[in-house]
């Protein structure tokens, strides 16, 4: 039986650090919070039992549980391990507009995947809005515009979405994304599988979410195929079984581990990872002076934030300290896999914020990411926005508190920024308080943990 934590209450957290100092040891990477998402989404379109093994308990995907179980599905936590079982789904409650919680749907980005699924299964969905972390406007018209590309008739009524699909199946469909959403590409994957078309999707999105959700589904009996280019073609088939799947590993928290021992210094290995997800920022953190070492699912990152021990100072092969500041002097531009991930500018701005130089970062993809830089000043960056960009000019130490007793606050405005700010807390000299921390508890199961294991003073307050 499904047991909701805690994290469907308002609970408020803050994160109470103590920093300075480097970063050492070992952790294993959680699953993928963007891949489960529309995976758990997906088993809506199956019948029978699905494990997911290793799924993270964040409140995300308790909350996409939380509408799974309100369809009727049954959904068991157990080991670690998730089980949803839709054996017995009574078709007619999960096309009950009342059924998806306008309450609980707002509270997730990942909502919207509901729609996908009970469209593919039952050729009529009904749902509200969905909701997400505040870091812009987010609309939702390129998944709709999707689904009337392939012939769904889609109304917006009361804060509702009601579509349907046509009542003789089309022989094919296609569509073309005006840009490559990942959700809206995730979705009108979901909408595709079941059936009679063939349809295609171009300018589609490229993200190993995208590519690991396909895998599930294919594993379940789908036909998709060109997953992993911009053109995907889905074939139709009658029915989808259920499976064992193990998500991919955790891109943007592989990448929030790795800068925040890159900003922090020392020896860092993460297992269970995949390198590749990550190219863009190794290439970026290697250029600026880090030791990065890949071994199968293995990174270790080593970093000397004082520049190159004494040992390699003489050495030739070496880049010399003022080569590697020069290429710390770095200019960012976010866009959709594999360009570089908007999921971790915040947290490479407070790396950039340590290193010698001025660096900019532009944000293309969402307009509200930069909530993270009146919090980052307090600690003495030299960072400000102008325009979708931030500029950065290092400085030589970020300071908090030297008073424990009156710790630096700080107020996270998002997931992503939440984490850059637990990294610049724990760069900064003296003790910072950081409030609105269940914002990172969205995307991390414990992050507190994780940062203990590598010998972090950090402490987790709930109230
Ligand atoms: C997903 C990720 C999020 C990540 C983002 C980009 C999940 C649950 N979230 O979000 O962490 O930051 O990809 O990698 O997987 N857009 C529209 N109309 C739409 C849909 C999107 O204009 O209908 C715009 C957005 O405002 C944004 C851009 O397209 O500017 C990218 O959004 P999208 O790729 O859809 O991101 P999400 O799927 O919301």
């Amino acid at each position: 039986m499904f047991c909701f934590s805690n994290t469907l209450k308002h609970m408020a957290t803050k994160l109470i650090i103590d920093g300075g100092a480097p970063l050492n040891g070992t952790i294993a990477i959680d699953s993928s919070k963007n891949a489960l998402l529309p995976i758990i989404a997906a088993t809506i379109l199956t019948r029978g039992l699905t494990v997911l093994k290793n799924v993270p308990k964040i409140s995300d995907i308790e909350n996409l549980l939380h509408i799974l179980v309100s369809l009727g599905i049954r959904v068991k936590w157990q080991d670690g391990d998730l089980y949803i079982d839709t054996s017995e789904i009574a078709d007619s409650r999960l096309q009950t507009a009342g059924e998806v919680s306008p309450t609980v749907a707002g509270k997730i980005r990942g909502s919207i995947f509901v729609l996908g699924a009970i469209l593919g299964r039952f050729k009529t969905a009904t749902v509200p809005y969905p909701g997400g972390c505040a870091i812009g406007s987010r609309p939702i018209d390129l998944h709709l515009q999707g689904l009337r590309d392939l012939g769904v008739r889609v109304v917006e009524r009361n804060g509702l979405i009601v579509c349907k699909k046509p009542n003789r199946s089309l022989l094919s469909a296609t569509c073309y994304l005006d840009f490559p959403s990942v959700g809206a590409t995730e979705n009108l994957i979901l909408t595709s599988v079941l059936g009679k078309t063939r349809t295609r999707i171009y300018n589609a999105a490229r993200e190993p979410e995208v590519v690991d959700l396909c895998n599930f589904l294919n594993a379940c009996g789908a036909m998709i195929c060109g997953h992993g280019t911009s053109t995907i073609t889905i074939t139709g088939v009658a029915a989808l079984h259920g499976t064992t799947y193990t998500a991919i590993p955790d891109r943007i928290n592989t990448a929030s581990y790795l800068i925040a021992a890159a900003t922090c210094g020392g020896e860092v290995t993460l297992t269970n990872t995949v390198a590749e997800h990550n190219a863009n920022l190794i290439n970026k953190l290697v250029k600026a002076g880090s030791n990065i070492k890949i071994d199968g699912d293995k990174i270790t990152i080593t970093h000397h934030t004082l520049g190159l021990p004494r040992y390699a100072r003489n050495d030739r092969r070496t880049p010399s300290l003022r080569a590697v500041a020069k290429q710390s002097q770095i200019s960012i531009h976010t866009s959709p896999y594999p360009g570089f991930p908007t999921d971790i500018q915040s947290q490479l701005a407070v790396f950039l914020a340590t290193r010698r130089g001025t660096s900019t970062i532009t944000e293309n993809l969402f307009e509200n990411r930069f909530k993270y830089v009146p919090e980052l000043q307090k600690l003495g960056s030299k960072i400000c926005v102008k325009d979708k960009s931030v500029i950065i000019t290092g400085v030589k130490k970020l300071n908090a508190s030297s008073d424990e007793r009156l710790p630096l606050a700080l107020t996270a405005s998002d997931l992503r920024g939440g984490v850059a700010l637990v990294i610049a807390a724990l760069a900064a000299k003296g003790t910072s308080i950081i409030h609105n921390a269940e914002y990172i508890y969205r995307g991390h199961a414990a992050i507190e943990r994780d940062l203990v294991a590598l010998g972090a003073n950090i402490i987790r307050v709930d109230m």
